[in-house]
């Protein structure tokens, strides 16, 4: 059962009766702990008025191709449609009127609304609400067929009687069943009934009682990759270096401070794991000795004596047997070239490779992935950390099970 908690849901509400069931919706949204935009056709406008939106949803609503009011989230590329496709974790139609059906189908995007639908890398569903007729005619139905083809889920709709005075399908189905559909797009079941440990955050390495050597690594990366193990039904430990962060809803989580105790940590629990996602960015050295008291000013240089830590990834890698061991390698340079050296030198079954850099990578919530087996190269493009997180699970748990075929076909094939 997927949730909705942080979830960054876009509502696209267009043209018809049913809009003003989309208010409730947008509440019930929040209530559940997902974000939410609203981005409304001008034909919705007829129906319910962007204040109402913009209440409920506590943001602007965006209404139009070139929106320079209502341009939220701000940074990024100044296209509202690009900004938001790549801000949404999930794309919600509510009402979907026969116009918009008809306009998705056919990839327009002479609107905002189509503009993302064909932007956004997340997933994408629609709760059609029209009279009887019009989701009866053989246009409708060829529409929706398209566009189910496409992937984008379809929502009801429901039957009874229409605001038209009919009675039959065609009623966008009730906010909380809405609610309850979205959040089942998040759970994919594609981990059931495994086991997933994942790093994440920095280490600290501490030089006094008072001063460490440490990183710029929030953590965000690596809860939401543990998130999207656990929405695809995984059993997850997270073991986290210091962050600012709460544990992750439906993670157990342990907090370490230094490299040798995220070490410790790790093979403590990892002889259960199917599955290792090192996305820490572990201190390589920490200080020989960390001094009992704080070390006073004296000289004007001083010399800190390191030493190195151990390589966690390299050392599950190497177990006997291994759990399917995923590493991110974090590059100011020659991403790809790099990240496969790692890969090859620490025995890795996949590595994601992102660009790190003042903006980049460290603290910001969005990112983009290379990702590098022996098999080739997937790009996973820039978007939030939550739907790239899903997309790297989803991709893990297929090459997880594509080992574990080739291994079990070994086996049974072995004298
Ligand atoms: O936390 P955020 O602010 O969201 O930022 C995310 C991130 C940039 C930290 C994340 O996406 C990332 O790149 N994590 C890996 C950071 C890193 O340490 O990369 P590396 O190239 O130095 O290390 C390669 C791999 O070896 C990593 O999987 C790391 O966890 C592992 N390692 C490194 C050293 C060590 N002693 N032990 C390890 O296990």
């Amino acid at each position: 059962m997927g949730t909705l908690i942080n979830k960054r849901i876009l509502l696209g509400v267009t043209g018809g009766i049913a809009a003003y069931k989309s208010a409730d919706l947008a509440r019930r949204l929040r209530d559940a702990d997902a974000e939410v935009r609203v981005i409304m056709t001008q034909a919705a406008a007829e129906f319910i008025t962007p204040l109402t939106m913009q209440a409920v949803s506590g943001h602007p609503v965006h209404m139009h191709l070139f929106d320079h009011e209502a341009r939220e989230p701000r940074a990024g590329t100044a296209l509202d449609h690009i900004d938001l496709a790549r801000w949404a974790d999930a794309v919600l139609v509510a009402p979907a009127s026969a116009n918009f059906l008809a306009r998705l189908a056919q990839g327009r995007a002479e609107d905002l609304l189509g503009a993302v639908c064909l932007a956004t890398a997340a997933p994408v569903a629609v709760a059609p609400a029209m009279n009887r007729q019009m989701w009866d005619n053989p246009a409708t139905q060829a529409n929706l067929a398209a566009i189910r083809g496409n992937g984008v889920g379809v929502f009801g709709p429901g039957a009874g009687s229409q605001a038209c005075g009919d009675v039959g399908p065609g009623r966008m189905l009730e906010p909380a069943e809405l609610a309850r559909l979205l959040a089942e797009l998040f759970a994919t079941g594609e981990l059931a009934g495994l086991t997933v440990v994942v790093t994440a955050g920095p280490t600290w390495e501490a030089i006094d009682p008072a001063r460490g050597l440490t990183n710029r690594s929030s953590g965000k990366m690596g809860y939401a990759v543990a998130e999207a193990a656990a929405e695809a039904g995984a059993r997850v430990l997270l073991i986290s270096g210091p962050t600012a962060l709460p544990d992750p809803e439906r993670a157990r989580t342990i907090r370490v401070t230094g490299a040798r105790e995220m070490h410790d940590a790790v093979h403590q629990h990892i002889h259960d794991a199917h599955i290792f996602i090192g996305v820490a960015a572990v201190a390589d050295y920490r200080p020989v000795q960390a001094a009992a008291a704080k070390l006073k000013k004296q000289d004007e240089a001083l010399t800190l004596e390191l030493v190195r830590n151990p390589d966690i990834l390299a050392s599950v890698a190497a177990l006997q047997p291994a759990p399917f061991t995923v590493g991110f390698a974090a590059e100011t340079e020659n991403l790809e070239q790099n990240a496969r050296a790692k890969l090859e030198s620490k025995r890795l079954d996949l590595i994601a490779a992102n660009e790190v850099g003042a903006d980049r990578g460290f603290g910001v919530d969005e990112n983009r992935l290379l990702l590098i087996d022996r098999a080739g190269v997937t790009e996973l493009p820039a978007q939030g950390k939550a739907a790239l997180a899903r997309a790297l699970i989803h991709h893990i748990a297929g090459r997880y099970h594509e080992k574990s075929r080739i291994k079990n076909s070994r086996q049974a094939h072995r004298p």
